[in-house]
C-alpha cells in the first residue's frame, strides 16, 4: 500500500467540496483529484460518441480509454481540461453534463473502469480527492475523511448563485428539483452509493459560509496530520 498521505472529501453537489477541496490542495501544495470531471467527461464524450447509457460495456471501455488532459498553468485557476483534444472546461461545468455524469456513473463497469484511473492521481507529496466515493471506495485507507454536506434547498441556492454570476439564467425551483433528483440516484445506486464513510467526519455547511467551512477543514487537517504545513491558498 502506498505510504502517500490522502485526504478525501466527499459530498453532495453544492455542499462547497469543489473549492474547498482545491484550495486545501494549493495549501498544502499537493495533487488534486477531482473524481466528478471524470465522470462528466464520460457522460460528455459518450453523448458525443452516440453511445447509449444501456450499452454498459461498450460506455466502460470508453471511461477506460478516456483521452483525457488536465492543463494546470496557473495555480489560482481551474485547470483546463481537454476530451480528445478538445477543449471542454466550460461545457463541463454545466447541468447537462451533471445530469449525463450521474448517469453513467451508476452503471458499476463505468466506475470500476476509473477506478485504476483516479487511484494513479495519489503521487508524492500528497493527494486531496474531491467526490463521491473518495474515502468509502477509491482511497479507503485515506489519513482523513471529511464528508460536506448542506441542506437541498442551500446548496441549490449556491449553485443558481454560481450559475448566475456566470451569466447563466436558470430557474431556482427547477434547480431544486433537479439536486434532488440527482442526489436520489447518487445515493440509491448499488454500487458506491453517495453516503459518508464510516469514519469520516460529517461537516454540515448548511449555515457556514467558505472561509468558516475552510477553517474547520484547516483544523482538522492539522488534528489528523500535525506534520503536514498549510501554506497560503496561492502557494
Ligand atoms: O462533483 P460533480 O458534480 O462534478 O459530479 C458529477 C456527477 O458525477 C455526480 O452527480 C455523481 O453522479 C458523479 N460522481 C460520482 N462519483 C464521484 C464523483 C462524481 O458518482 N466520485
Amino acid at each position: 500500500m502506498s505510504d502517500i498521505p490522502v485526504i478525501t472529501i466527499d459530498g453532495p453537489s453544492g455542499s462547497g467540496k469543489g473549492t474547498i477541496s482545491r484550495t486545501l490542495a494549493q495549501m498544502l501544495g499537493w495533487h488534486f483529484l477531482d473524481s466528478g470531471a471524470l465522470y462528466r467527461l464520460v457522460g460528455l464524450g459518450g453523448a458525443r460518441h452516440h453511445i447509449a447509457n444501456t450499452d454498459e460495456e461498450k460506455i466502460a471501455n470508453y471511461a477506460r480509454e478516456l483521452a483525457v488532459r488536465f492543463e494546470t498553468g496557473d495555480p489560482d485557476a481551474e485547470p483546463r481540461i481537454y476530451l480528445e483534444d478538445h477543449e471542454v472546461s466550460g461545457e463541463l461545468r454545466t447541468e447537462t453534463c451533471g445530469e449525463l455524469a450521474s448517469q453513467v456513473a451508476a452503471i458499476p463497469a463505468v466506475r470500476e473502469a476509473l477506478l485504476a484511473r483516479q487511484r494513479d492521481f495519489r503521487q508524492a507529496p500528497g493527494l486531496v480527492a474531491d467526490g463521491r466515493d473518495m474515502g468509502t471506495t477509491v482511497f479507503p485507507e485515506a489519513n482523513l475523511k471529511i464528508y460536506l454536506t448542506a441542506s437541498a434547498e442551500v446548496r441549490a441556492q449556491r449553485r443558481y448563485k454560481q450559475l448566475k454570476d456566470k451569466g447563466i439564467s436558470v430557474n431556482l425551483a427547477a434547480l431544486v428539483q433537479d439536486i434532488n433528483k440527482r442526489d436520489a440516484r447518487d445515493s440509491s445506486r448499488s454500487v458506491s452509493p453517495l453516503v459518508p464513510a464510516i469514519d469520516a467526519i460529517v461537516v454540515d455547511t448548511s449555515e457556514m459560509d467558505i472561509p468558516q467551512v475552510m477553517n474547520r477543514v484547516q483544523e482538522l487537517v492539522r488534528q489528523a496530520l500535525p506534520d503536514v504545513t498549510l501554506g497560503s491558498p496561492s502557494g
